[in-house]
């Protein structure tokens, strides 16, 4: 049996309010013990003295862009860039094309997966038929094809009625509803944050409101279906306000924040840099600073990265006919490595909003390095500093606003069911 020690390390399983330094034994495809000074004759082992050693970094939301746009990423690429960032499942949305919007799509990404991806990949089913807002998928057939949970994301369901019965379905098949939350109808066509830096620009603005508002509307269709509702990539005070309040009401919702959302501001677009082109957009410096803090006190349950590939001749078009999107496996781990640096989130809270969190907002196992878990694990160094090269990104796309930045912690290794897949100085090793 395939036994492999990790010696030393900095152990962070916030599943366990565990955080101490401590061994990590393996054995198959399963946690077999921590704790100090473990003994294993013949495993393989990995020294991780300076380095943390948590559960598997889960992303609960990214673009993998297979069937249909495999020029821009595939599951292979997409899943070797997320392993290559310290993740060891990520979840994948439904605006392939076609539209994983039937259980035969859902079955092909996964068979896909299981032969191509170093990270396990969780399908997320669309909530409409071709991501068009009016009639239902099946969803029930769809979790009984391997879908994780639902969503129309790139695209919002405008249509309550058809929202209010997802959000009933949702009950039914324990899978939660993830609402891209932009009113299109506020949103108007814009491109950037609607404000000072849009009118300098000259370029049409999206305004936070076209967030706010269709948060608004979810959450109360939330609270009178009784449905489980996660709220995709925050962007907004306002949002996070409504967020917080409901859940004061004991409404049975969750969200996530972007890397980007927690650290950049549309000042970041102002050179027309289409690669800061994003849905939904970079907001003001309020916004942002509210998202970090609702990342803080958990009105924000975790990180996500929104890895959106596009391909170079899509992003090198006007800024307003480019479409939205950045890469961001690769570099998630250190961007948000600042709430950390800066004293907001202790390491424990961090990982327990990059492992713990989305593994139960996905109904699946992980987040945990209790004995007997599947053996998913990301070791950590926080304070590698090195210079992100996007041209020797694992992913097929090159749209990352972090190119030739210099960034602070990496991971070093990720071992997804047992298996160590990526070593920094190897780099993809299956
Ligand atoms: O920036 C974004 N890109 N936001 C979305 O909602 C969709 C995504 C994409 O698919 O490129």
């Amino acid at each position: 049996m395939n036994r492999i020690l990790l010696r030393g390390g900095r152990v962070i399983d916030p599943s366990a309010e565990h955080d101490e330094i401590a061994d990590v034994l393996i054995e198959g495809e399963r946690i077999a013990a921590v704790g100090r000074g473990l003994r294993a004759d013949g495993a393989e082992v990995i020294e991780a003295d300076g380095f943390w050693v948590t559960p598997g970094l889960i992303d609960l939301h990214c673009h993998l862009r297979e069937p249909g746009q495999e020029y821009k990423e595939d599951i292979g690429s997409g899943g070797r860039a997320a392993a290559a960032g310290g993740f060891t499942a990520v979840a994948c949305m439904a605006n392939t094309h076609p539209v994983n919007d039937d259980p035969a799509t859902t079955d092909f990404i996964i068979d896909r997966a299981t032969h191509d991806s170093p990270a396990r990949v969780y399908p997320v089913a669309a909530a409409t038929k071709g991501l068009e807002g009016v009639v239902m998928t099946e969803m029930v057939a769809l979790v009984e094809a391997g879908a994780a949970a639902f969503s129309d994301d790139g695209k919002t369901i405008m249509d309550g009625g058809v929202m209010r019965h997802v959000l009933e379905y949702s009950r039914l098949v324990d899978a939660v509803v993830i609402t891209h939350a932009e009113d299109q109808t506020l949103v108007g066509g814009g491109v950037i944050n609607e404000g000072a830096v849009s009118t300098r620009l000259g370029l049409r603005g999206n305004p936070p409101i076209a967030e706010v508002v269709h948060v608004a509307r979810d959450l109360i269709l939330a609270e009178f279906t009784g449905g489980q509702l996660h709220v995709a990539h925050v962007s907004t005070k306002g949002a996070v306000d409504l967020i917080r309040q409901a859940k004061d009401r004991g409404v049975n919702v969750t969200a996530e924040v972007a890397p980007h959302h927690l650290v950049l501001t549309d000042e970041a677009t102002a050179e027309y840099n289409t690669n800061m082109k994003v849905a939904p957009p970079l907001r003001s410096e309020e916004d942002r600073d509210a998202c970090r803090r609702g990342l803080v006190e958990g009105v924000i349950d975790a990180i996500a990265t929104d890895h959106a590939p596009h391909a170079q001749h899509e992003k090198e078009l006007e800024f307003s006919a480019a479409p939205p999107g950045m890469i961001g496996f690769e570099t998630a781990l250190a961007v948000v490595l600042d709430l950390v640096r800066s004293g907001e989130l202790s390491p424990l809270e961090l990982i327990r909003r990059l492992s713990t969190h989305p593994a139960r907002i996905l109904r699946r196992a992980g987040g945990s390095l209790a004995v007997g878990a599947p053996a998913d694990v990301s070791v950590i160094d926080p304070a590698r500093s090195w210079i992100y090269d996007v041209a020797k990104s694992y992913s097929k796309s090159r749209n990352s606003p972090w190119d030739g930045a210099t960034l602070t912690g990496r991971a070093v290794a990720t071992l997804v069911n047992g298996r160590l897949v990526y070593d920094v100085e190897r780099g993809i090793l299956i």
